[in-house]
């Protein structure tokens, strides 16, 4: 028996086929719209290898309204939305802001003038922690809860915390809207789910990070340095006030993320409370030097690195307070960063060309 069915943007991307998978497990009908910007559909092809069900996929843009319009005319039974489809290199986003703004923020209004149209009601976004920016420059708020100022730092975090906003003003008008109407206005709700780090793969192997070009975050990179594509790793400074000086992160695994978003989307139908953040991570932090040795037991041996300066704009600690998921979403992490290092070093060494390989056999 069919739950119900979701629309992914992004779907065939990293946290989004992830989230699919999860969703096709727990008997929603899922199907997706990507351009394939930073993906591959060979996504659909694995995600059908470990679950037997295989999304409905389209290759649009989120921000071309009309084919997202036809989308959902073509599916009626859609009744929520799950939205990833976004650019999300911190560095870039400085190099073409306007490129940014348009694909995240005018992607999502797009989206949601779509699914007005079509009355679909729910959005479950990809939010991030760096929309909390530098949280250490306030007393008391690392582990940093949802009531933590916002302040992002950098352009990428900027789409975020506008588009959260849009959102925001969006369901809450519709609510407003409805209601003055006499009209059922409940159904119009919305998550906005603050990941900190994910990371990880599935612990088949067969599903995992695959970014076009280069990676830039911690974990891909030391997977570069282990399978001998890169020398060595560069360790962004040493003279953070931590415990052993490098900065501190909340490393969650993908596959706890993912449920985190199956979590949110149950609590939206059933709770219907309007629109609301939640921070998803484990409330563990990790210094960079910690993740090294992590990742260095899994390969079996030390994995070389050298000190260089502070990256500019990284803070030092960005660790999560899951209390609030924790309670209303039913969720927590069940997966460890040592978890996450095991399961990404069989997915690196499964597939060191990512997805640009064969599928493995069934
Ligand atoms: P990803 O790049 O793997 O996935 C994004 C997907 O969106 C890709 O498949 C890409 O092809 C697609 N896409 C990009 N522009 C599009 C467009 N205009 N139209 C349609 N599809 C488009 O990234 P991810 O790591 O899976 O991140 C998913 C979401 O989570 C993003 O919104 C990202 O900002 C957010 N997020 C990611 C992280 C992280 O560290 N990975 C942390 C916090 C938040
Ligand atoms: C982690 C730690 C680095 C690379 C970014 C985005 C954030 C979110 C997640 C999307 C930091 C250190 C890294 C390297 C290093 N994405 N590092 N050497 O910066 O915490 O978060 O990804 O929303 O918005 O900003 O993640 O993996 O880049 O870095 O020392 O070569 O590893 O300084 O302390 P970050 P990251």
């Amino acid at each position: 028996m069919t739950v119900g069915t979701v629309l992914i943007t992004g779907g065939t991307g990293y946290i989004g086929s992830f989230t699919s998978l999860a969703l096709l497990e727990n008997d929603y009908n899922v199907v997706i719209v990507d351009n394939l910007y930073n993906s591959s559909k060979v996504a659909l092809d694995r995600i059908e290898l470990i679950c037997g069900k295989r999304p409905v996929f389209y290759e649009a843009d989120v921000t071309d309204e009309k084919a997202l319009d036809d989308i959902f005319a073509e599916h009626p039974d859609i009744d929520s939305v799950i939205h990833f489809a976004a650019l999300k290199a911190v560095g870039e986003s400085s190099v073409i802001p306007l490129e940014y703004y348009r694909v995240n923020v005018g992607g999502s209004i797009a989206l949601l003038r779509s699914m007005s149209k079509h009355d679909v009601t729910n959005i479950v976004f990809s939010s991030s922690a760096t929309v909390y920016g530098d949280a250490t420059r306030f007393e008391n708020m690392i582990p940093i809860p949802e009531h933590c100022p916002i302040g992002p730092t950098n352009t990428y975090g900027r789409t975020k915390s506008m588009i959260e906003q849009v959102i925001t003003d969006h369901v809450e008008a519709q609510r407003r809207n409805l209601k003055k109407a006499d009209k059922p206005y409940e159904q119009w709700n919305g998550a906005l789910l603050r990941y900190f780090n994910p990371c990880g793969a599935h612990p088949s192997g067969v599903m995992g990070e695959d970014p076009q070009g280069v990676p830039y975050n911690l974990l891909p990179l030391l997977g570069k340095v282990a399978t001998g594509d890169m020398e060595k790793l560069k360790v962004f400074g040493t003279d953070y006030a931590s415990r052993d000086g490098t900065a501190i992160r909340d490393y969650i695994h993908v596959l706890d993320l993912a449920r985190g978003h199956l979590m949110a989307l149950n609590y939206l139908r059933e709770q219907k409370p309007g629109v609301k953040a939640w921070n998803l991570g484990s409330g563990r932090g990790s210094t960079v030097l910690e993740i090294i040795k992590a990742f260095s037991s899994v390969v079996g041996r030390d994995l070389p690195y050298e000190v260089v300066d502070r990256r500019p704009g990284d803070v030092l600690d960005l660790t999560a307070n899951p209390a609030l998921a924790n309670k209303e979403l039913q969720w927590k992490t069940e997966l460890s960063m040592e978890d996450a290092c095991a399961d990404l070093w069989r997915w690196v060494s499964n597939n060191p060309q990512g997805y640009r390989q064969a599928p493995p056999a069934k």
